[in-house]
């Protein structure tokens, strides 16, 4: 393992057998642009490099914004000859049906289907939503162990959780996206008796704006007490969170195949908010499976290019 990682305490458990299943971490909101398939790709790079599998999946049928991210990773390696770890990646396309009941029940058994298979094969499951109401998002949110909500410190955004009182800030109700992860938890519950930890992460923290960011702060904290989730400490604005996409690069990479330039405090704190995020999660103890303990630098599937049709493993 080339990069020192968080203490995710990975000791004490034998590895993931069919009876032991992958934790699924889905990265949703219904929010575009709040940092879901940044966050999906930098927890799945980290995961990676502690030396467990992945398995990743696209449900972002319009953007495909993390099978780029991993496709232009996939390129970096072939033109720099380098190698760097990937995951199992799966990108799902919509049904084309013209039946809403039948195309719902079609994009289900796709999912569901890719979902088993990678639940048996990995360690985790990264799942990136699409910042819209979707069907098949919807139900990856059902099976979620950890649904990790991505937020940008705007109270834009802040109104897709919950409702608040412009006059006196006070919470006045949950908004539609909690209500729909207040079902999702109750059909997780029906399914298998499980439970969904749901934690929201603050994005694109500025170092300007205080007040915003105090008062973000404390509705954030009151709505969390409500509606039951876990804060995680965000990310920065950096620039580099920007410029990483077409290398295919996370903040875990770039220190490693020596691509920050000059090394700069900025990428060392970048770095250091990706591992936050990561102990945030608190996933489980385990032991990553033995062919996954280095970097895969073999052979690496790429991804499809944008207009493919989509695909199941
Ligand atoms: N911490 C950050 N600092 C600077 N830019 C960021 C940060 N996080 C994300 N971004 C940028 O914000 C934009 C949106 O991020 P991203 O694509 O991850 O969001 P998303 O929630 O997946 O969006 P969508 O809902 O459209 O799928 C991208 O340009 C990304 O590079
Ligand atoms: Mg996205």
């Amino acid at each position: 393992m080339t990069d020192p990682s968080p203490d995710t305490g990975a000791k004490a458990r034998a590895p993931l057998g069919a009876d032991d299943p992958a934790t699924v971490i889905v990265f949703g909101n219904e929010k575009g642009g709040s940092g879901k398939s940044t966050g999906s790709m930098h927890v799945t790079v980290a995961l990676l490099r502690l030396g467990f599998k992945v398995g990743s999946i696209d449900l972002d049928m319009r953007q495909w914004t993390l099978t780029r991210y991993l496709s232009n990773r996939a390129g970096t390696m072939k033109n720099d000859g380098i190698s760097m770890p990937m995951p199992v990646h799966v990108f799902l396309s919509r049904s084309d049906k013209p039946n809403r009941k039948e195309a719902e029940a079609e994009d289900r058994q796709r999912f569901e289907a890719v979902l088993k298979k990678l639940r048996a094969e990995s360690d985790f499951v990264v799942i990136d939503c699409p910042g819209t109401d979707t069907y098949v998002g919807r139900l990856a949110t059902g099976y979620a162990d950890k649904l990790v909500t991505p937020l940008n410190d705007s109270f834009v955004d802040l109104d897709m959780l919950a409702n608040v009182d412009g006059k006196t800030g006070e919470i006045i109700k949950p908004s539609v996206y909690s209500e729909m992860v207040w079902e999702a938890r109750k059909q997780k519950a029906a399914r298998d008796g499980g439970t969904l930890d749901w934690i929201v992460m603050r994005n694109r923290l500025s170092s300007l704006a205080a007040r915003n960011k105090q008062e973000m702060e404390r509705v954030v904290g009151l709505l969390a007490k409500r509606i039951g989730f876990r804060v995680a400490p965000g990310f920065s604005e950096r620039v580099i969170f920007r410029e990483l996409f077409l290398r295919g690069l996370t903040m875990l990479d770039v220190f490693e195949i020596g691509d920050s330039g000059k090394p700069q405090l900025s990428h060392v704190a970048a770095r250091q908010e990706v591992r936050g995020l990561l102990n945030s999660l608190q996933l489980p103890n385990r032991v990553p499976t033995p062919h996954s303990s280095e970097p895969n630098d073999e052979a690496v599937e790429t991804p499809p290019v944008m207009g493919d049709k989509g695909h199941e493993e």
